[in-house]
């Protein structure tokens, strides 16, 4: 039985609004094979019909294909938070892909399921990194559309730059009890910036992934300051002043919002990469603060979907 792993994402790291995303060390695991019946185990029994992400991608690929349907027993296990902004769509999406491919022995090329999963998620920030792994800038020949965000792609191939991320950066994921709707946090993005924000942001942008790439601290503090979205979505973080005080006080060289919210993520440069004691440190102070929130102390996962 193959068992398909996909990583987490942290999609727009602050200045990348649906274009930067990076994949972590926290996965969802798919044990999956062919069967007479759709049976899903692993998760809430409303999402184990044939609404399931997973088996809608699984069959959105062999549609693409030229393949008829057929039913699957899947059973999840994943430690990525549902509605969290870390991605745990993504992995059903991806997921899903790669089974269809795995049950069917068709080759898969990562351009090929990053095509398939930008169609399903509309936005490649977050199935990007999950398909290739490390920092991924994507973006599609057409765009988006430019009205509203609901990023209606246009049928062609999205492109992905691939970077590698210091070894030696760890990105400390608080995770709140509550939720933040992503169409609430899209709904908020202004749909129009002036020419100086957009100036502003192209300049971050490469200081962003030029700093994950080197490990350069004070660069990434320096950049890490988007005018895009994460202003007018802090609001729907009631917790994000607070966390954002803990962590710079306890260490963190930066934060930003997880995708669309509600997890934070805390940027921090260990020298003592086998017991990370930075990390340990913003990991301690907010759990301290914020008993109810969970905390993971995460690194780039450079690999992105494997099939075993
Ligand atoms: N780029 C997306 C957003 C990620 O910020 O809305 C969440 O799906």
């Amino acid at each position: 039985m193959p068992r398909i792993t996909v990583p987490a994402t942290s999609a727009n790291i602050g200045v990348g609004f649906d274009c930067l995303g990076l994949a972590l060390t926290l996965y969802a695991h798919f044990d999956v094979e062919r069967a007479d019946a759709l049976e899903i185990t692993g998760c809430d029994e409303r999402y184990a019909g044939p609404d399931n992400l997973f088996y809608v991608s699984m069959c959105h690929a062999l549609r693409a294909w030229g393949m008829a349907p057929f039913p699957i027993r899947l059973h999840i296990e994943t430690d990525v938070p549902l509605a969290r902004g870390l991605g745990s769509s993504s992995t059903l999406v991806v997921g899903g892909i790669y089974a269809a491919a795995a049950l069917t022995g068709r080759e898969l090329d990562r351009n090929e399921a990053v095509a398939l999963a930008c169609r399903m998620e509309g936005h490649p920030d977050n199935v990007a990194p999950a398909i290739c792994g490390g920092l991924v800038c994507s973006f599609t020949p057409a765009g988006v559309a430019p009205e509203g965000c609901d990023n209606e792609l246009e049928p062609e191939e999205p492109r992905c730059v691939c970077y590698d991320v210091d070894p030696s950066l760890r990105f400390v994921c608080v995770v709140p009890p509550y939720e933040v709707k992503t169409t609430e946090a899209r709904r908020v993005v202004p749909r129009t910036i002036a020419l100086g924000d957009a100036v502003w942001q192209m300049g971050r942008i490469a200081g962003v992934t030029r700093a994950l790439e080197t490990g350069d601290m004070d660069l990434l503090a320096a950049a890490n300051d988007d005018r895009l979205h994460e202003p007018y979505r802090r609001a729907l973080i009631p917790d994000y002043d607070a966390v954002r005080a803990c962590v710079l006080d306890a260490g963190a060289s930066t934060l930003w919002i997880s995708g669309s919210g509600s997890t934070m993520a805390a940027v921090v440069r260990e020298k003592n990469t086998d017991f990370c004691p930075i990390s340990k440190g913003v990991a301690d102070a907010l759990r301290r603060q914020f008993p109810g929130f969970k905390v993971h102390i995460l690194s780039c996962n450079t690999t992105g979907a494997r099939v075993e």
